[in-house]
């Protein structure tokens, strides 16, 4: 294996890709808008806390700092041109509001196709580096029960995996317990 030490940021790839991005949600008023973030984590089962990193360069970023609620979506791997597009343009320039969605149990928008959905109140924000942390209390839960496997989990080869740098895939259909 190569190594090299790291002084500034990482020189060339998140080597902790493939994941697999959420899209948060916001609504301020009539305002509505989707960000994929792929830097997102599970932080605590009970209660149950997620997490997604936003740049405070984001248009989501400010939206869901004064909104204190949103949710986010986890879609299958046929949706990846639509997260393509979400993660590519702002909402500063685009109405992204006017995708397929519907508003949840607490007014959150959740984006359409989803397998799975949560809404989330906002609990904290603290800054690590050049991104915040959001971190949410999950509210309520959505499932596409076609989507999912008898213990809700994601049917296999269904989720959208992102690589980095424009690059998508899918997991393999095949399945193992080691
Ligand atoms: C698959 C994917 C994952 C992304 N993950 C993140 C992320 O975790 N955090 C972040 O701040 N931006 C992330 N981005 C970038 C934002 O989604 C992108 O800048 C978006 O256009 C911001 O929209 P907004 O300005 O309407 O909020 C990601 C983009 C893509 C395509």
């Amino acid at each position: 294996m190569r190594s090299y030490p790291v002084q500034g940021p990482l020189p060339a790839f998140y080597h902790y890709y493939p994941g697999v991005p959420a899209v948060v949600g916001v609504r301020l008023g009539e305002r509505v808008n989707f960000c994929p973030a792929v830097w997102n984590t599970g932080l605590s089962a009970n209660p149950p806390l997620f997490g997604v990193a936003l740049s405070p360069k984001r248009f989501t970023h400010g939206l869901l700092l004064e909104a204190r609620r949103f949710a986010v979506s986890f879609h299958p791997h046929a949706q990846a041109a639509l997260v393509q597009w979400l993660g590519s343009v702002s909402g500063r320039e685009v109405d992204k509001g006017r995708v397929p969605h519907f508003l949840g149990r607490t007014g959150v928008p959740v984006l359409e196709g989803a397998y799975a959905a949560y809404e989330l109140e906002l609990l904290e924000v603290r800054t690590f580096g050049d991104h915040d942390l959001f971190v949410g209390k999950v509210v309520a839960v959505w499932e596409e029960e076609a989507f999912l496997d008898e213990k809700g989990r994601p049917k296999p080869g269904l989720s959208l995996l992102y690589y980095g740098k424009g690059l998508y895939g899918r997991p393999s259909e095949e399945t193992f317990t080691p």
